[in-house]
Parts: C-alpha cells; structure tokens; sequence
C-alpha cells in the first residue's frame, strides 16, 4: 500500500552524503567575536567556545542525527532532513525567565551559510521538568530567511509567542537544504544596528502537544491500513470514546482504500477528522512553498469534496515542523491548531519488531510522565490488538477520552458524547 510504503521509506532512509568540506570563516565574523558589545542588558548565550556547554554553563548539542562540526568558537550543521535540529539551553532543564528582556529585546544570532531552516523558542511544561511529558510543552517558531541580513539575524522575542516566564531552549531545524549552517554567536540584546530590518511577524497557528481540560486525555490516531478500520470503529464504540483521526488526501481519494466510507461512518459516529496533508511527506524539508501548499490545499479541498468538513486541526507528518509550514497553514485556515503528541506509543519502532510489547510500555511510561494526548496509527495487527488495553488502562487513571477538539476546550467542538467520570 502507497501511504505504508511512504512512510517506512521515508523512516529508514539515511544520510547519505557525506558532508561536503567547511566553508571557511569569514574574517569579519571573527572580529565580531573578539569585540563582544558589552552591554549590561545583553545576555550571551552561546559562542560554542565548548563542544558540550554553551556561555550560560548549560547543554547544547544536536538531535536527530544531525551531523555536526564543533571548533572552539563555532558550530557547523550538515543537515539533510528536516528533524535534525540542534539546541542551546537558557536553563539547565527547569524555565528561564525572559521577562527582564521583554517586549523590547532581540534574539540575535550571528552565523555564516545557508537561510534555509527555522529558529524555535522552546517553552518548557508548567513543572518546569525535563522528566515530565510533554518536554519541552510548546515552541513558537520563525523562518531564518525573513530575518537574515548579512551574517546577522535579529529576532524581536515578542515574535515568539510562548509563555515568556518558561523558556528552556533556542532551537535550529526545520533545514530545507543540504547547504551547511554555521553559528557563531547567539545572544539577546536590547538594540540592533540602524537601519536593520524586522519583518513584521507572521502568524502561524498554535502548537498542541496536550490536553488543556482537566482530568482529559485524547487518541489522535493517524494513517490506518483500510483492512483494520472496521475493527477500530468496533473497539471505539464497544469502549464508547471519541477520537480525533489525521487523515491523508491521497488515501481518501483512492477508492481502493474505502476510507472516503469509513471516516464518512466515524463522522456519523462522532469522531473528529482533522488535515494530515495530501501525500504523507515532510512538508518542512519540501523545496518550495508552492510544494508545501499543494499539501495542504488538495487535503482541504478532498475533504471538502468527500467528506464535506472543514477543520481547523491539522497533524504534520512524521511530526515534522518548520516556520514554513506552520506560516502556509496559517495563510489557508484561520486559527491552526497545530497537534502532535505528548504520548507515543511508539508503533514506528515496535509494531513490526520482535518486541511489540513494547508499545504498551511506551504507552504506559509517557502517560505515567503526564502526558495526555496520544499518537498512534493502525497500520499493524499488533498496535490495534494493544488498542482496547491501552483505552482501558487511560479509563484506569480516572481520565475522560474526548476529541482532541473537545480536550482543548474549543467552543466550536460539539458536546461530549459520553460521560464525564
Ligand atoms: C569587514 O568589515 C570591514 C568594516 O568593518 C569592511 O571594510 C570589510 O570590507 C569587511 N570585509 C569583508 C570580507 O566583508
Ligand atoms: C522532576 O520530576 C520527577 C518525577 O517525574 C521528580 O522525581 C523530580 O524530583 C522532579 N525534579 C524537580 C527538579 O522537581
Ligand atoms: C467500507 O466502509 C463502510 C463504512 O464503514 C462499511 O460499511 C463497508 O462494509 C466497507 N466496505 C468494505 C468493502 O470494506
Ligand atoms: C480513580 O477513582 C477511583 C474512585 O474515585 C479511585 O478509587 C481510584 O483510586 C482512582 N484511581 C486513580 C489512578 O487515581
Ligand atoms: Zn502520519
């Protein structure tokens, strides 16, 4: 099948190329790192002088695989995927407090190469615990190229729109080229340059990770092999919940699938469904925004078209997140709600392996942590047969399943369905 085939390609593939030689620093960027404005306001970050701390003392390092060249003063990034990311820690894992910068102040980083990837502000959870789900709770996100002059970006941090009293990390990810990155400096600082523009700030939606009503928990379940569905309906209704289901355009329009059936009846049923693109890829590594548009426009479009819903809910592929994509979501729906997860019952590793036990533990470890809204797919006999067990092991921590929609507290989200325990 196309979609499952997409999706363990896409899972397995590899860095391929090596990474091509660094570019040499440029001789000014060298000056601006010995001639460090000392402004009592300015908090200096990073100037990666160390491979594992950065200025403040705390963590910094890559995630995903990405490759990376660390020289006392510098950092060189040779991405290829658009996870990969890397990131700087304003705390050790608790919140730090960017209230004393705040409205006025600019993230500013000074870096060589490409444009191409997105700069995050990470919100850390309300217990400001690494070891609690989900870590970190939010981020907000904007596109290095709208701000990039030179070998400088200056960011207003009233442009990242998270809670300012928990910041935890600067993030880069979301590459969109295989073109290396290079940091040198990143800092907050009260001012920039005369005459150095600011782009206005863009919307981009909300990012989702949990539940917001107390006591709530929701199944947001994505791509299905056509052959379990009937059993997925039959376990939700005979353990009376609602889900939200990320449904892929290409896969609703092909009637082999019989989904365009099947979410019609979930609907009917009172189940919630929500955009999960047209084709299944990464949109954020996609190389133009045209390419990340026809994702979202021809997923609209089939579910106006088959199952005659509009929704403000939408799950990227894979997780995969950049500024871009949140910004061309928010140019075609108002309001995004942005949902990826803050459980995983980890169907991706475990589903096919000796072991697909593990799912149930994954499950059950991320909910003891506290997380509240679940990902999972039914594309394996394995991961629907721990279906039931793991609703029946949510109903057991006294929590209520709902739409992801109703466990957010949407006012446009219907009435619940079943009873509140
Ligand atoms: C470096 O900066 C100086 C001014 O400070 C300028 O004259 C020079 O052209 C710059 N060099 C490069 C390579 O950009
Ligand atoms: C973080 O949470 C864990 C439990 O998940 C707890 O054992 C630990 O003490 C907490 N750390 C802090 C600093 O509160
Ligand atoms: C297609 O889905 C509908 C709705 O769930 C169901 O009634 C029907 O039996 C399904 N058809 C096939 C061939 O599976
Ligand atoms: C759930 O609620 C019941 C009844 O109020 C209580 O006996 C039980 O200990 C609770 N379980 C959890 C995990 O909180
Ligand atoms: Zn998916």
């Amino acid at each position: 099948m196309l979609l499952l085939l997409t999706w363990h390609i896409l899972i397995t593939s590899v860095q391929a190329t090596p990474p091509p030689p660094p570019p040499p620093p440029s001789p000014n960027l060298t000056d601006i790192l010995h001639n460090p404005e000392a402004s009592p306001n300015t908090l200096l970050i990073d100037t990666f002088l160390h491979q594992d701390v950065n200025d403040l003392g705390h963590w910094h390092g890559p995630l995903e695989g990405l490759t990376v060249h660390h020289s006392p003063g510098f950092v060189r990034f040779f991405p290829s995927d658009p996870d990969h990311n890397y990131h700087t820690q304003l705390s050790a894992s608790s919140c730090f407090d960017l209230r004393p910068y705040q409205p006025t102040h600019f993230l500013h980083i000074v870096f060589s190469g490409t444009t191409k990837f997105s700069i995050f502000l990470n919100q850390n959870n309300p217990a400001c615990n690494f070891t609690r789900n989900p870590f970190p709770q939010t981020s907000d996100v904007v596109e290095a190229a709208r701000y990039a002059r030179g070998n400088d970006i200056y960011i207003p941090l009233a442009h990242f729109q998270i809670d300012q009293t928990r910041a935890v990390s600067v993030s880069f990810g979301g590459f969109y080229s295989l073109e290396p990155l290079t940091l040198y400096r990143i800092e907050i600082v009260p001012s920039i340059p005369v005459g150095f523009p600011v782009p206005h700030r863009m919307n981009n939606g909300r990012l989702v990770l949990t539940c917001s009503r107390p006591g709530s928990f929701a199944f947001g379940i994505d791509d299905g092999q056509p052959r379990f569905a009937q059993e997925v309906m039959k376990i939700l209704e005979e353990e009376r919940v609602l889900v939200t289901f990320f449904v892929v355009g290409l896969g609703l329009r092909d009637r082999d699938t019989n989904f365009s059936n099947v979410y019609r009846e979930m609907i009917k049923r009172g189940h919630q469904i929500a955009l999960h693109s047209d084709t299944h890829r990464k949109m954020e590594g996609l190389a133009s925004t045209a390419d990340i548009d026809r994702e979202i426009v021809e997923n609209i479009k089939s579910f106006r078209q088959i199952l005659g819903i509009e929704t403000h809910y939408f799950r990227p592929p894979f997780g995969t997140l950049g500024a871009r994509t949140r910004q061309r979501l928010a140019n075609f729906i108002t309001d995004p709600q942005v949902i990826t997860w803050s459980v995983d019952i980890e169907d991706w590793l475990w589903a096919d392996s000796k072991t697909p036990e593990k799912q149930r533990e994954a499950f059950f470890r991320d909910v003891m942590h506290g997380g509240n809204l679940a990902v999972m797919h039914f594309l394996s006999p394995t991961t629907v047969g721990y279906f039931r067990e793991v609703i029946q092991f949510v109903k057991g921590q006294n929590k209520s399943i709902m739409r992801i929609d109703q466990c957010l507290g949407d006012p446009r989200s219907p009435p619940l369905k079943y009873p509140v325990h």
